[in-house]
């Protein structure tokens, strides 16, 4: 039996609307849209153990049919929920190298989306946790349909941003610019409901997460900082410890709700060209936005990632998140051993 006080996203949504007067609904809407085509992939993700039995991507299924991977299944799902809904003058996805323009034949909105539709998929056959990101900026370009210059927009002009993580339970997390709420999918009614009310995000945590078998493709300075979380203190204590999924989602999640710092650093290993691997638009800006809503801090290591302008719709970047005090901790230590090769 539901508790009489439960709030679903939807009454969270409206109630947002009604406190500006000025709404037109059309961000209603989207998050509507984004809530529902959730709710469809949580669908596909629950059956994922069975593809071996019912087909894989690049082979057929007991219908003959291709069966296709999950990320392309997410990426539709998306799609199709919002081509249609006239909100949208563009979107853009991980999934698909160019901007997905909004068919002829519908009306084109004010607001621009861009997702990753299914984050750590490359973990699906373990059964760990995946998730979808998405960003939604407004339309800034004269004419009527979109235009990349709408999806090239710094991190901080972002509308919405939030995520929604495929795991032990599906959560959605997003903020609209006042504060970060959480809801969880009850899955026998299939509504999302208010379960993690304006989450903060600890000034300091305990815990950090980075893929350490990159050590030594890191600069100096990210090195020095995880020897210094790694190494005990003179009284032997040991503060931080270690969790990393490999899904950006969950790590940030755990992040946002236990503190401490999640990183993607500078890879080096072709000095010439050292990369970033999380993406600008789909993965670093939606979760900056998240963690800065909820009181934490993201930057790429010297500057605030919400205030960096991508130049391309697949910009990658080195990307620190979490508690303000560990990130900016990292930053200190950024500064003093790599200034040289800023
Ligand atoms: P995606 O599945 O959307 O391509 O993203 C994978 C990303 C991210 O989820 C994760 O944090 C990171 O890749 C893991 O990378 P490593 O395997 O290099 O640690
Ligand atoms: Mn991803
Ligand atoms: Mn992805």
């Amino acid at each position: 039996m539901l508790n009489k006080n439960a709030i679903t996203i939807e009454r969270h949504i409206i109630d947002q609307q009604e406190r500006h007067p000025g709404a037109t609904g059309a961000l209603t809407r989207l998050l509507h849209q984004i809530a529902l085509s959730s709710k469809m992939i949580t669908h596909e993700v629950r059956r994922a153990g069975l593809l071996d039995i019912l087909g894989d991507a690049g082979h057929t299924n007991v219908q003959d049919e291709d069966v296709q991977k999950l990320d392309v299944i997410a990426d539709e799902v998306i799609y199709r929920n919002l081509d249609h809904a006239g909100v949208l003058c563009c979107m853009a996805s991980e999934e698909r190298a160019k901007m997905i323009p909004i068919p002829s034949q519908f009306d084109c909105g004010k607001y621009t989306l861009a997702f990753d539709p299914l984050d750590g998929s490359t973990n699906i056959d373990a059964n760990v946790s995946v998730g979808t990101i998405f960003s939604v900026h407004r339309k800034i370009s004269p004419g009527e349909r979109g235009t990349e210059e709408d999806l090239l927009q710094p991190g901080y002009k972002q509308v919405v941003a939030g995520y929604v993580v495929y795991g032990s339970s599906t959560i959605m997390v997003y903020t609209a610019g006042h504060g970060v709420q959480g809801f969880t999918l009850e899955p026998s009614i299939g509504e999302f409901l208010l379960s993690h009310p304006n989450i903060r995000i600890p000034k300091r945590g305990k815990i950090f997460s980075v893929n350490m078998g990159n050590y030594h493709y890191w600069t100096k300075g990210v090195q020095k900082y995880v020897d210094y979380l790694t190494t005990p203190d003179k009284e032997g204590k040991k503060p931080y410890t270690s969790r990393y999924i490999g899904s950006m989602v969950a790590d940030v999640h755990r992040t946002l709700l236990y503190g401490g710092i999640f990183m993607y650093p500078l890879d080096m290993k072709d000095p010439k060209k050292p990369r970033g691997k999380l993406r600008m638009l789909y993965e670093a800006a939606p979760m900056a936005k998240v963690i800065e809503q909820a009181g934490g801090l993201a930057t790429n290591g010297t500057e605030s990632l919400l205030e960096i302008v991508p130049r391309d719709l697949h910009e990658r970047t080195p990307l620190f998140v979490g508690s303000y005090d560990d990130v900016m901790e990292v930053g200190e230590y950024i500064k003093k051993y790599d200034a040289e090769k800023a």
